[in-house]
Parts: structure tokens; C-alpha cells; sequence
């Protein structure tokens, strides 16, 4: 996909997920085959489809997410913290959407182990393990030349391991808005210290009691 494609699709999937975030909502099974292509006629559009996985924000977790793939999930939500897992926040979603953004870039996902064609083919465990130890998007490679220095900055973001790095929905639109630049946007630098502690000892981050519910 050509730059312009990508741009147009990410804005449209952030939208679609912005709508969700600002009511009080969690997608967490954001991925390529939830975002549904609409033509009418002109333009190719993108809608966010599929809440059957949807949580209310305030929500503990209910279900352990894993049906289907986990190629899309952020590292937090597979890492155990005691003797549970992580919890979905709106912040994983957005990871969801970083690795959406990656495909869309690079026709693959960062694993070894995820196969995009068919997630019947993947070795959940092995996958289950790289996905915990995702360490950020390694743009040095930059593996496509084409693509503008700004949207390696959004990937960078979007997919940091660290939640509170990552942007908000509404972060993201209006940095579109803007002309497209993330660098201005600042990170939520409350609740930085539980986020070191979360990338060293992913089980001490807990986003629910965090937010002093
Ligand atoms: N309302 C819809 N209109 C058009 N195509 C749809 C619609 N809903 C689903 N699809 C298509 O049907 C396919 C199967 O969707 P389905 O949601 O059952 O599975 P999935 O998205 O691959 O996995 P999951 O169950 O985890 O969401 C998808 O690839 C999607 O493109
Ligand atoms: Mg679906």
C-alpha cells in the first residue's frame, strides 16, 4: 500500500476507535479482518466492525481474549501478572492499531512466529512469547524508503511497549489534523513511574488500580 493509502486507512480506523474510547468502551480484538472496506463509489473508507470481544473501560477482564489470534494484542495484555493476566486498556487498543499500521506498511507482522495469511498455521505458545517480549519498533531498518520519516514516528508511538507512551485516539487525530506529526504530542507522564516499573516487572503494572478503581 502506497503512503496516502495508509494514512487514509489509520485515520479512519483511529476514528472508528476515538467513537469507542470517548464512550467508554474497549474494542480488544482490533485486527485486519475487524476492519471492514467501504466503497461508495469515490472513495475507500474503513469501518471498525466486530464488538463481539467489546468491554466497557471500567471493566475488569472477564475472558482470557485468546480466542482466535493474538498476533494484534499488546505485550501487557499476555504478560501474567500474578496469577492472572494483564488487563485490556483503551491504551492496548491502540497497540492493536500500531500493529494494524505495520501491516498495512509492511504486508507482515514483527514475529517469527505470526502468520498473516492463516493464524491456524501459528504456534500460539511461541507466538505468546514474542509478543510478551515485544520491545518497540525497531525503525532503523526502515525497511521501506518510500514511507515518510512521520509515520515511522507514528509506529515508534503507537507501538511502544510501555502503555502510557503510546498516544490517545484523540492524541492521534488531531496530530493527523496538524499535519500529521507526533512529536509534539506529549506523553501522559502520570503514572510514569508505575510504567517503568510496568516494562521491568510487567506484573506490578495494574491499569485498574492504577486509575483508582
Ligand atoms: N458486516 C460484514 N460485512 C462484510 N464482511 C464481513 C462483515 N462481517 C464480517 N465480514 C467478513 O467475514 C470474515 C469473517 O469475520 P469474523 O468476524 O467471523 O472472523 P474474523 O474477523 O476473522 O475473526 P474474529 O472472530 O476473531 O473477529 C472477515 O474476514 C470479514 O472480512
Ligand atoms: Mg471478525
Amino acid at each position: 500500500m502506497n503512503f496516502d493509502e495508509i494514512f487514509s486507512f489509520f485515520r479512519d480506523i483511529t476514528s472508528g476507535l476515538h467513537h469507542l474510547h470517548t464512550n467508554g468502551y474497549i474494542h480488544r480484538d482490533l485486527k485486519p479482518s475487524n476492519c471492514l472496506l467501504h466503497n461508495d463509489g469515490l472513495k475507500t473508507s474503513v469501518h471498525v466492525s466486530d464488538f463481539g470481544e467489546v468491554q466497557a473501560a471500567n471493566e475488569q477482564r472477564t475472558s482470557t481474549g485468546a480466542t482466535g489470534t493474538i498476533s494484534y494484542c499488546a505485550p501487557e495484555v499476555l504478560q501474567r501478572q500474578g496469577s492472572g493476566f494483564g488487563e485490556f486498556t483503551t491504551k492496548s487498543d491502540i497497540f492493536s492499531l500500531g500493529m494494524i499500521v505495520y501491516f498495512m506498511c509492511f504486508g507482515r507482522l514483527p514475529y517469527q512466529n505470526a502468520d498473516a495469511a492463516n493464524d491456524e498455521n501459528e504456534d500460539l505458545d511461541k507466538l505468546r512469547a514474542e509478543v510478551s517480549a515485544w520491545h518497540g519498533f525497531d525503525d532503523v531498518t526502515r525497511a521501506r524508503k518510500d514511507l515518510p520519516e512521520k509515520l515511522y514516528k507514528f509506529l515508534k508511538r503507537l507501538l511502544s511497549p510501555n502503555p502510557v507512551e503510546r498516544p490517545s485516539t484523540e492524541q492521534i487525530l488531531q496530530a493527523i489534523k496538524a499535519g500529521g506529526e507526533i512529536d509534539d504530542i506529549p506523553m501522559n507522564t502520570q503514572g510514569i513511574t508505575q510504567v517503568n516499573l510496568c516494562t521491568q516487572k510487567a506484573h506490578l503494572y495494574n491499569p485498574v488500580a492504577s486509575a483508582g478503581m
